[in-house]
Parts: C-alpha cells; structure tokens; sequence
C-alpha cells in the first residue's frame, strides 16, 4: 500500500484530564496509531495534566495499560510501543487552584503547535482557558479541544461559547463531534460533490425521503447519572444526528473548506421547522432477567428521560420543501447499525403494467458496522417468465473494494486530533452552529418537561417503540430493517 500520510507539523499537545475514560480509551490508543504510520514529528510531545498525583514514569505505565486494553495485539509491537511511550509526559494540575501551572509552562514549547485538548467537565473549560493565558503558557499557534456536552441547551452554549472566547479566537477553538471524523461521514461528502450522478437528483422533486438511524445495543451502565439528565435528544440528536442531516441537506459549499462548509450547515439548521407534538416519538428501554431497565441503570424510578427518540423533521427551503427527514437513535436496541438512507421516488409511469412490482433506488450510506455504500437500482429477474423486476445493489462494501488499504482507516478521533494540528476546522463545529443547534432543539425539549411527558417502555433488542413505526406508517412509509 502506498502511504499516504501527511506529514504534519511539531506539536506539544496538552490532555487536561489525560488520566480519564477518553484519553485511555480514545486519545492515546488513537495517537499510537497515528504515531505507528509516521505521522507524528520526532519531537511531537503529549503532555497529560490532571489531578492525580503521578510522574512521567507513572502516567507512562498507565498509558500503557489503556493502549494494550484498546489494542488489538498484533497492532502494538513493543518496540513502538515503548519509543511511544517516551513522547509522553505528565504534569499534576489544578484546573481551579494555581498548582502544576508554572510546571506546565516550563514544558510546553511556544514555537511550536500547541494543542490544548479539554478533556474535562465543561464547568472547568471557562478556569483552564483562563489560566492558559494569565501563565502566559498559550501562544500563537495555541488551540483548543473541546467535547461534547457543549451546553445543555441555548443559554449554557452560548455562556461556554463566550466563555472560550474571552480567551481564544473562533479560528482557534475546535469543538469535536466525533461522527464527522468517522470515514463515511466524509465519504457522503465525497459522494455528493465528487459525482455528477447524484446531485441533480437530491431534492424534492425526485427524494422521497431520508432516513438517519443511529441503532446501539448498549445501554447506559456507567453514564447513568449523566444520561439520565440529558437523554438522546441532547446526547445524539442535537450534535451527531444533526450533523449527519446537514450534511445531506446542504447545498454544494463553493470549495472544501471550513467556512464554506460550515455556513452551509448553518443554513440548514436554521432552515428546520419548529416541530410539532405529534412528529417526535420517545422511548425508555424496559428491563429483563437479564438486563437492567433503563431507570434501574439510571438509579431513578421517576426517570422521565428517553432512551430512544424518533423524529420527522421538516425543512423548510426550496431545495426540500415537502420532504420529510425521518430520524431516530436509541439505546438497547436490535443490533449497532448506523445508516442513512435516500429513498429516491417512484418512476412517474410504469411501462411494464401494473402486475410487476416497482422497487424504489434507495442510496444507502452505512457508518457502522461494516462501511460503505449501497444503491438499490431495479433490474429484469433473469430468465423466462417475462418481465418480472427484482432489486438489487451495487454494492460499495470499503472492506470489499479498498481491500487492505480499509483497514487503514483511521478512527474518528486520531483523524480529528490530526486536523487540530494541522489547523483545519472543516470537520469541527463552529459555534454559530453549535447554538443553533440548541435554538432548535430546546422548545421540544421545554415541551416534554412542560407536560411531564412520560417516554413510551420499548423491549430491550428490539427497534424501539410501536409508535416509532407508526411516524412512518401514517404516510405510507416505514423504517429501513435494523438486522441482528
Ligand atoms: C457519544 C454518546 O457521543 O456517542 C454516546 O455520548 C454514544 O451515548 C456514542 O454511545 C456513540 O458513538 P459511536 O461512535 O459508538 O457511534
């Protein structure tokens, strides 16, 4: 295989709150990777901060039980592992106090890039952005991470927004959502602007409607508390789901880059209709011998938090006018699968009588598992019999057509932090989008609290509650299958 690996330039990157679940889980094993494929510079450097009190040493062999538990083993040979393992260094920090920080200052570098990734609550992003700057530690190049949650609705955004921009400019703030990073994501861009077989058929006179199913099985265990207070409105559909809508709906940006993508998304949000009671569907999973309900796993009995939530979402612009977006995610559910669909029309006339069933072209972009694209198109069933139509796809299984170069794949998150490095915000969220997002959302949200409306129980394995079926029932439509 030909590397393709863009070399990028020296970074200290700094990890507040490099001892927690996504640092060991995602961040490191993510950077080892990038680090396995040449890609990081001799003297890049990551820098933990935390609260723990540990040396280089210490936080070394920590790191290095996270990268064995999140690595397969034929992907971490020792040799890289330990020259890895160098580049790490660790510094205790108080994000609220004034210890570590002159320590900090003295480590990082200023002439080169400088990362500064959040991995905290964003209660503290507001004290660390502060002391970036009263220590005189950020520099030019400095920029920042941040994460999910990014407020809890309209008002807690903007005051974070502000909050970072007291001390960074918007060029400098990359806020993650981790579903741009993934590769299929990027591909549905690639799809779109990159053919010309697409684009003239992606509006209302010739789509039917979309479908973004986001299907998980696992439960909540372990994220109960926060969960419980945030739901899969805020968790998944006001960032991820949300992305992945504009992404389908924007207009053709004028070229690939940050603005222009993000002020296309932008339109899109602010271009969603207000909803309606009757086009949102939510749903708590019920328990079972053998797994814990949603409420149980949530520690509260009173739980009026939803596990699942199916929307039909209208937006109003000429492009799609008439056209519904049909959402929906959950916890618990049948099986992981993630995928959007464009269910195309039917043909205006059929020549072949009205016995022979018509299929519709349904463009099908699969996130996970097994990526790729699928374009369902009608053929002639071989053989005698006459004119019988059966439906088959052209097939794009990455796994299939890249052969060994789909395993190369980088995960969302080392993609991401490259980006951070390199300066490219075009996969990150602004902060216009960010609160628009929110702008959006929070009327539904002060609706159900309003109403005290209780989420419909829904059968852990199962595709989420019947009246999720029904959305697409009423208009003579229904959900693509989730498969076991
Ligand atoms: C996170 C949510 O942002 O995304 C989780 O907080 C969810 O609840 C996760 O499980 C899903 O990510 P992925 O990459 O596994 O689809």
């Amino acid at each position: 295989m030909v590397s393709r690996v863009i070399p990028v330039d020296d970074f200290d990157l700094v990890i507040f709150g490099g001892t927690g679940d996504l640092a060991r889980r995602k961040i490191l094993p993510g950077l080892f990777r990038r680090f396995r494929s040449g890609q990081m510079p001799e003297n890049a450097r990551i820098i933990g901060a935390a609260r723990s009190d540990l040396d280089d040493a210490a936080y070394r062999k920590d790191i290095k039980a996270a990268i064995v538990e999140f690595t397969a083993e034929e992907a971490r040979p020792a040799g890289d592992l330990k020259a890895f393992l160098e580049r790490l260094h660790y510094v205790k920090v108080d994000a609220l106090g004034t210890d570590g920080w002159s320590a900090l200052k003295k480590l990082v570098r200023k002439d080169v890039v400088q990362a500064f990734y959040f991995s905290v609550a964003p209660s503290l992003f507001g004290a660390i952005a502060e002391r970036l700057h009263s220590n005189k530690i950020a520099g030019e190049r400095a920029r920042i991470v941040v994460e999910k949650p990014f407020g809890r609705d309209l008002e807690s955004a903007k005051a974070l927004n502000k909050t970072l921009r007291d001390h960074f400019d918007e060029s400098q703030i990359y806020r993650i959502d981790h579903y741009l990073g993934k590769e299929t994501v990027q591909n549905l861009m690639a799809v779109r602007f990159g053919n010309m077989l697409f684009e003239p058929l992606w509006n209302a006179q010739y789509v039917d409607h979309v479908q973004i199913t986001v299907a998980e099985t696992v439960g909540v265990d372990g994220r109960g508390a926060y969960y419980d207070k945030s739901g899969a409105m805020r968790d998944m559909v006001q960032n991820h789901l949300m992305q992945l809508l504009c992404l389908i709906a924007m207009e053709p940006p004028s070229r690939f880059d940050p603005d222009a993508v993000r002020d296309e998304k932008l339109k899109v949000i602010r271009a969603l209709e207000p909803m309606e009671r009757e086009d949102v569907v939510r749903g708590q999973y019920t328990g079972n011998e053998d797994t814990k309900s949603f409420v149980e796993e949530a520690d509260n009995p009173d739980s009026l938090t939803e596990s699942f939530i199916a929307l039909k979402i209208a937006i109003s612009n000429w492009r799609w006018a008439g056209v519904p977006f049909y959402l929906r995610t959950g916890k618990r559910m049948k099986a992981r699968q993630s995928e959007i669909s464009v269910i195309f029309k039917d043909a205006p006339h059929s020549i072949f009588g009205q016995d022979v069933e018509h299929h519709r072209n349904i463009l099908s972009i699969r996130l996970q598992p097994n990526e790729g694209i699928t374009l369902g198109v009608t053929i002639k069933e071989p053989g005698p019999g006459g004119m019988r139509l059966v439906d088959v796809p052209l097939d794009m299984t990455f796994a299939e057509a890249l052969g060994p170069d789909a395993e190369d794949v980088p995960d969302a998150y080392e993609r991401l932090i490259m980006d951070v490095i390199r300066g490219n915000q075009t996969l990150f969220m602004r902060g216009d989008e960010v609160e628009a997002a929110w702008a959006w959302t929070d009327p539904i949200i002060n609706g159900w609290r309003d109403r005290s409306d209780r989420p419909k129980p829904y059968e852990i394995g199962s595709t989420g509650p019947e009246d999720a079926a029904v959305l697409l029932h009423k208009a003579g439509r229904r959900w693509r299958e989730i498969k076991a």
